[in-house]
């Protein structure tokens, strides 16, 4: 970027919180892996859990999960969704307020998160532990997350929505359907609750839940940022546009039905269990179509790899990404 862009761009664009979310996700990043580190040594070595129901393995390894998945790759997200999206549509934010509500929310919720779970207050529930007073917080602040990006479409001076715009609204809208029916439970207490469903139903919602967090909150808004970002580093245009709406289409259309996967062998419905085996394979189209699009938007500027660290993460992220999903259809058996 030449001198008078980036002027042009530090006037318009809020970059500072953009910079707190990666301050934010390096912090939390170093706390998880930290946690993660104890778990791991624990599994090979128990009393790690130095005789503290705090620090024991049950405890320690939700405490690694919410704070990889939620704090460390979630303000990851932001930081590119907040930084991207503004340049998309070359306006500011919607509201430097409801930024800073966003940010410093998402920062007590992780807070809450990580003194609760050690105390032992979980709701049990993979990848959705934290109970429902933080529940409600996480739907606040994800609303206050949605105002602040809808209204920033809609102020927007570019008319055409690029496809990274279209990945993130996938993940605002779908991470927001998805924590509030997981979520719905009855209190018994400040922080202990039950689920409304019971039994079967309840383990297919909480996968139903589960898987699609992977897919809405690990997956999509990093796929917008590898349309965004890729063809930035490399300064040239996505390899074919046409392919990344295809991409997008048929990734959330099958990407959601995908959840029973995680509940093979269980006592689900038979039907359940091959209808999301069959769309688990199907997602083999989309989510190498993607990392293809990805890979070839670098046709001609391959010697980049040699020379920019961006070039060599973004290709990285991209390959392992194309072959974790190839390799996660080794799971799909059922006898
Ligand atoms: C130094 C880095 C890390 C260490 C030492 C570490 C360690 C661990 C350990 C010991 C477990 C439990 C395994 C088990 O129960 O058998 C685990 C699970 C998990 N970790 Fe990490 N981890 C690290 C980084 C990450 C990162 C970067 C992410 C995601 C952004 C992540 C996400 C997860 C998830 C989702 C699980 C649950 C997996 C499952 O249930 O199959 N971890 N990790
Ligand atoms: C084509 C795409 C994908 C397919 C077919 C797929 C398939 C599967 C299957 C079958 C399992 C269950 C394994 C078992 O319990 O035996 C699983 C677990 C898991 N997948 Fe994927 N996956 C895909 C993409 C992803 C992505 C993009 C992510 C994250 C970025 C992800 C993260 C995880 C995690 C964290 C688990 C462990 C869940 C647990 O705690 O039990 N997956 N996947």
């Amino acid at each position: 970027m030449n001198s008078a862009n980036q002027t042009k761009a530090k006037n318009i664009y809020d970059d500072v919180v953009v910079m707190y979310f990666v301050y934010a996700t390096m912090g939390w990043g170093i706390i998880a892996f930290l946690v993660g580190l104890l778990a791991a040594l624990q599994l090979a070595y128990w009393p790690m859990n130095m005789d503290m129901e705090w620090l024991t393995f049950g405890r320690v390894r939700p405490l690694h999960t919410n704070a990889a998945i939620f704090a460390f790759a979630g303000n990851a997200v932001f930081a590119g969704i907040y930084h991207s999206t503004q340049r998309l549509c070359k306006v500011r934010m919607f509201s430097d307020k409801l930024s800073w509500l966003h940010f410093w929310g998402w920062q007590a919720i992780i807070l809450g998160a990580a003194i609760t779970l050690p105390l032992g207050f979980t709701q049990s529930k993979e990848y959705a532990e934290l109970e429902w007073p933080l529940d409600i917080a996480i739907a606040l602040i994800w609303v206050v997350f949605a105002i602040n990006f809808f209204m920033t479409l809609r102020n927007r001076k570019e008319k055409h929505m690029y496809v990274a715009i279209w990945f993130y609204i996938a993940t605002v809208i779908t991470v927001a359907v998805l924590h509030i029916f997981n979520s719905i439970e009855i209190p018994v207490g400040f922080l202990k609750s039950y689920p409304v469903y019971a039994g079967i139903q309840d383990a297919m919602v909480q996968w139903w839940c589960g898987h699609n967090a992977v897919a809405f909150f690990l997956m999509t808004p990093f796929l917008g940022m590898m349309y965004y970002y890729i063809p930035k580093a490399a300064n040239k245009p996505v390899y074919s546009y046409r392919l990344s709406i295809i991409h997008f289409w048929a990734l959330i259309f099958i990407y959601i039905w995908a959840g029973p996967h995680h509940l093979l062998n269980t006592s689900i419905p038979d039907w359940a269990q091959t209808l999301g085996m069959i769309f688990s394979l199907m997602l083999s189209a989309p989510s190498w179509g993607g990392m293809i699009n990805g890979l070839l938007t670098l046709r001609g500027a391959w010697h980049l790899l040699r020379t920019s660290p961006v070039i060599k993460f973004l290709v990285t992220a991209v390959t392992f990404y194309g072959m974790a999903t190839f390799e996660a259809h080794r799971f799909l058996s059922k006898p």
